[in-house]
């Protein structure tokens, strides 16, 4: 008997607590916007979350057409407005009180930290400052020869696929490439991903991408107490573990060698020819000359470099190649 009001008492919360949630005065204005049908805990991923991949690309571009330019989701109970109008995203992007980042950031937050993406106010701008120099033209131009030396390689692993009838999935050939190049970079180091079938780093990336890729598409995976007591959170756990030890393991040896051969400073060869050094040892100089960033800091940034470097450059690399395989005249111009 006692149990069964227990249940009782629990179902009639449960349902409290959604007609609470669904009555808030954030939620009605939200609901108010156009948008697909929401159910609790999940929001609008239901669908979503019943799809393949492929299917899921379309469905979310067919939100366009069905809501219109500006149109709303949830994720689990966090609201995202969607703008498809240039005019719109201008509003928003000349805006500097309402540039906080969105929920699904905080799924990258365990492995970025407070780096340029996830950071704002005085901190984003502090760092902007100090890191944009080592954009500069002069210092990308002394890494052409790793994105040379790893193209070619990439051409040579292609080679073997390109038999002109059998289709393959480029991106893993691609994705691999693009560690391989961010990885020598951003932190000086040889990941070996192109050659490497069961490269630990790269299926780290790889599985933890994958992850936050999941956690946007089912609602109720975007709760932490939920997501970290289920299997995905345990294997995200895993792959995070692996990408710190290595990040760490490479700025303590970094910091020997620096140590030990007191080179930190030299810009140039003994041929007088500007040397290439990886945006962590950069950062370094910057942290013991100016004494403007912390070694927690310096993680950040590498990591966040090792994330916004490979992602963006594999997916826009991956389809212009599927373009150009689509449109071979282009190709053979
Ligand atoms: C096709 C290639 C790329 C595309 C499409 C791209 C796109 C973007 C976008 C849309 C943002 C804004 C993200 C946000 O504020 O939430 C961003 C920021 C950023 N990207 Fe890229 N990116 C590319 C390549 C790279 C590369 C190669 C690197 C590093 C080596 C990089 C490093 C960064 C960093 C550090 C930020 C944060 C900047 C800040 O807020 O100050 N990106 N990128």
């Amino acid at each position: 008997m006692e149990i069964f009001v227990l249940l009782l008492l629990g179902v009639i919360l449960f349902f409290a607590v959604i007609y609470r949630l669904r009555n808030d005065k954030k939620t009605v204005l939200i609901n108010r916007i156009p948008g697909p049908k929401c159910y609790p805990i999940l929001g609008t991923t239901l669908p979503v979350m019943l799809m393949t991949k492929p299917e899921r690309f379309v469905y979310l571009r067919s939100l366009v057409q069905k809501f219109g330019p500006l149109y709303r989701t949830w994720l689990g109970r966090a609201a995202m407005v969607n703008l498809a109008d240039p005019n719109y995203v201008e509003l928003i992007l000349n805006n500097t009180t309402h540039n906080e980042k969105g929920i699904v950031y905080n799924f990258v937050l365990p492995w970025l930290g407070n780096g340029l993406i996830t950071s704002k106010g005085t901190k984003w701008h502090q760092h902007r400052k100090l890191i944009t120099p080592t954009f500069h033209f002069q210092i990308l131009e002394t890494f052409m020869d790793v994105f040379v030396a790893k193209s070619k390689l990439l051409v040579k692993l292609l080679e073997s696929k390109a038999d002109g009838i059998t289709t393959f999935d480029i991106f893993p050939y691609i994705t691999h490439c693009t560690l391989d190049i961010i990885a020598e970079t951003a932190m000086g180091i040889q990941v070996n991903a192109m050659l490497e079938e069961d490269n630990r780093y790269a299926q780290a990336v790889s599985g933890l991408c994958g992850e936050f890729a999941n956690r946007a598409a089912k609602g109720w995976l975007s709760y932490d107490f939920i997501y970290y007591k289920t299997s995905y959170g345990a294997k995200f756990l895993e792959y995070l573990s692996t990408l710190h030890n290595t990040t760490n393991k490479v700025i303590h040896e970094r910091r020997i060698l620096r140590q030990k051969t007191g080179r930190e400073n030299v810009a140039e060869d003994e041929f007088g020819r500007k040397k290439r050094r990886a945006f962590l040892d950069l950062l370094m100089d910057l942290s013991q000359n100016e004494n403007a960033l912390t070694e927690r800091e310096i993680k950040e940034e590498v990591n966040t470099f090792m994330f916004a470097g490979h992602d963006t450059t594999t997916s826009s690399t991956s389809w212009t190649l599927f373009l150009l395989g689509l449109h071979q005249d282009i190709q053979v111009r």
